[in-house]
């Protein structure tokens, strides 16, 4: 990693990737590595304590989730919690609905499902990235067992409608499942409003630790687990439990309600706002998650997403990591050749403007000066670049 600078000189702004630690989560997990750490299965005191830790630690989730206790499940995070959901109802012969949006946790596991016998439809978004419930209406068979989408897009911060789409997976009689791993903590969630059976949030987007997560799984539906081997979790998730990641994500998730409630996730909408509309005085540059008037449709709060005409997005974000900001672009690396990004190709932008797009996306202890310091780099940076950039020549398509 390029970097000369001090810690305290770089800025963040990839909280969609991951997040750190926030203190208290850290201090909640620490006796769980040594003094406290017991498996949650065994009947003697060390045992006890540990599942003790982890039962609290359900209760916060199934207050985050608006659920009973016994709905949650714990696991590994949102890869885990988007297999289950899609490996656990689906047989050959059925039917899914999902969008061509999703992270690649759903859309490889729908991909592979498809190879197995189960017939699968990507729905595309409109131009704003929004899903329209009508089009996912349009999409139901009389096979159709379940209907995944995302609450939030990790790359644009889009919100989908997922309460209309709830009505429609009912009128359905089809199961209906939420990627909630870029909502949670971003907004509030209620699985009882939003009508869902099933959906899966992640630690690390949330200041939790890396490698766990939850699943709500609504009383009653015929999920099968994906790992076998031991009664855990009430036989949905064998293995012993993560104990001071279980008691991580609760804390976390208990921080993430209270962000919620005191004003902090609005205090990063405003910085958010700022940075953008900042941003997009740049000449040649536009928002990806627009309405056709232009607007920001509905997003997390700390998300946005633009495009830079005439330069390279990887160019701009290795140039800005060189200044100390970690962002990134709007391509994947897929065996090593790279891919412009297949939401906002979906989203109907070309290859060159795909590429070309940055996500900047704020932690919720972003500050004023994180802002400033991106506004009084990034127009200098952008400048460089078009006037280097074979993009901005017409000699790279
Ligand atoms: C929308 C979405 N779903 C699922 C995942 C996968 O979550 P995890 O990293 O916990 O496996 C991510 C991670 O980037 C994500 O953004």
């Amino acid at each position: 990693m390029p970097s000369g600078l001090p810690p305290s000189a770089r800025v963040y702004m990839d909280a969609n990737a991951t997040t750190p630690l926030l203190p208290e989560v850290i201090e909640a997990m620490r006796p769980y590595w040594m003094e406290h750490f017991g498996n949650a299965s065994s009947i003697h005191l060390p045992g006890q304590q540990a599942r003790t830790a982890v039962d609290s630690a359900r209760e916060i989730m199934a207050g985050f989730f608006h659920c009973h206790d016994a709905e949650v499940v714990f696991n590994s995070g949102g890869t885990e919690g988007d297999n289950t959901a899609l490996f656990g109802l689906l047989r050959p012969g059925d039917h899914l609905v999902t969008t061509s949006i999703e992270h690649s946790a759903v859309l490889q596991a729908a991909q592979r499902l498809a190879e197995r016998g189960v017939e699968v439809t990507f729905v595309p978004p409109q131009p704003s990235g929004v899903m329209d419930p009508a089009e996912i209406r349009s999409a139901i068979r009389p096979q159709t067992r379940l209907i995944s989408v995302m609450l939030a897009n990790n790359e644009t911060g889009v919100l989908q409608p997922v309460e209309e789409i709830g009505e429609v997976s009912r009128a359905a009689g089809a199961f209906f499942h939420i990627d909630a791993v870029q909502g949670a903590g971003k907004v509030p969630l209620d699985v009882r409003r939003i009508g869902c059976h099933l959906l899966s949030i992640s630690a690390h987007k949330m200041h939790g630790p890396k490698g766990v997560g939850a699943m709500f799984v609504r009383r009653g539906t015929p999920l099968e687990s994906l790992l076998v081997g031991g009664s855990h979790e009430r036989r949905r998730r064998a293995g012993t439990e993560n104990v001071a990641g279980i008691v991580g994500l609760g804390k976390a998730a208990e921080l993430a309600m209270q962000s919620l409630a005191d004003g902090t996730i609005d205090r990063v909408a405003k910085l958010r706002d700022r940075l953008e509309a900042e941003v997009l005085r740049i000449p040649g540059t536009g928002l990806n998650g627009a309405g056709s008037d232009g607007k920001p449709v509905a997003r997390v709060a700390n998300t946005t997403n633009i495009w830079f005409d005439h330069l390279e997005g990887e160019a701009l974000v290795i140039a800005l990591d060189l200044k100390g900001i970690a962002v990134s672009g709007g391509s994947a690396c897929h065996s090593g050749a790279t891919e412009p990004s297949h939401v906002l190709m979906a989203m109907g932008l070309d290859k060159t403007r795909a590429r070309a797009s940055l996500r900047f996306s704020l932690l919720k202890t972003a500050t004023d000066a994180d802002v400033d310091h991106v506004l009084r780099v990034l127009p200098e940076a952008v400048e460089h670049l078009r006037a280097i950039s074979p993009v901005a020549a017409g000699t790279l398509g």
